[in-house]
């Protein structure tokens, strides 16, 4: 894992960015796969700003979606994506796919959505946030290391997070359908960012703790390309800091 720390989220977001880009420069950005909430956000006005051609003729994945929001609801993760990831990328919207968190399909879901990833050829870039709980995606802890797309329970600290969002604690969903840890594992490139002191103790747990289900994000370690972008809040618990900041500061100029 290669650990960059910088001083404030738009900075986070402008390194993030970096390294879509530089696939996409580099024809490697077929497919990007974006994640919802206030982390990637920076990531995504990035983006915006450089106005990308390679990024706008990419295929998206998103990793989530609540099951049984009514089609619209402002905050299923389809309306999110669709503002935050789709409009400001100039992305086409055919070319973007959620999970379907219809009550009706949900038996099938995961496994059609796994489908659609193989059949685009993969995910070449990942972008994910990480919850306070040590979740990516909505992989909770105990999840299974090896688990793909499916119908997963929120923990009651995810849905007490994600109440912002909604008018009332009460109306954030129970249940998702999210990619699975393996699903996320087989991108070929994952870029995972973290912003403010909250994230603080679940990035010390999924970059320097054991590899555990109980923090999902620690299953990260097992894989050979990843890159964690955190502001200076989100890295206080990280023991290896002053390392970190050795290796970024000494980094090859190939490697972004
Ligand atoms: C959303 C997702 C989640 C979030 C995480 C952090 O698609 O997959 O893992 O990335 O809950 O959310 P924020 O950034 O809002 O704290």
């Amino acid at each position: 894992m290669q650990v960059v720390i910088t001083t404030d989220q738009r900075a986070a977001g402008e390194y993030a960015a970096d390294i879509v880009q530089r696939r996409a420069e580099e024809g490697a950005l077929r497919v990007i796969g974006v994640a919802t909430g206030s982390s990637p956000l920076p990531v995504y006005e990035a983006l915006e700003r450089r106005a990308l051609p390679a990024v706008r003729a990419a295929r998206a994945f998103a990793l989530d979606e609540y099951v049984g929001l009514p089609p619209g609801h402002p905050e299923s993760y389809r309306s999110v994506i669709a503002r935050e990831v789709t409009d400001r990328l100039g992305l086409d919207p055919a070319r973007v796919e959620v999970p379907d968190g219809a009550v009706e399909g949900l038996r099938t879901a995961g496994a059609r959505y796994e489908e659609l990833i193989a059949a685009a050829g993969g995910v070449d870039v990942q972008i994910l946030g990480i919850g306070t709980t040590g979740h990516i995606g909505f992989n909770e802890p105990t999840s299974s290391l090896a688990s793909r797309t499916r119908v997963k329970t929120l923990t009651e600290q995810t849905r007490r997070d994600n109440a912002r969002f909604f008018d009332s604690p009460d109306d954030v969903p129970r249940h998702c359908v999210t990619q699975g840890l393996g699903t996320i594992l087989d991108a070929r490139e994952i870029v995972l960012v973290a912003i403010g002191s909250r994230k603080a103790a679940a990035v010390a747990a999924a970059v320097e703790g054991p590899v555990t289900a109980m923090c999902p994000a620690s299953v990260l370690q097992m894989h050979p390309h990843v890159t964690v972008v955190v502001d200076d809040a989100a890295a206080v618990d990280l023991r290896l800091r002053a390392y970190y900041d050795e290796v970024f500061a000494h980094r090859p100029d190939w490697q972004v």
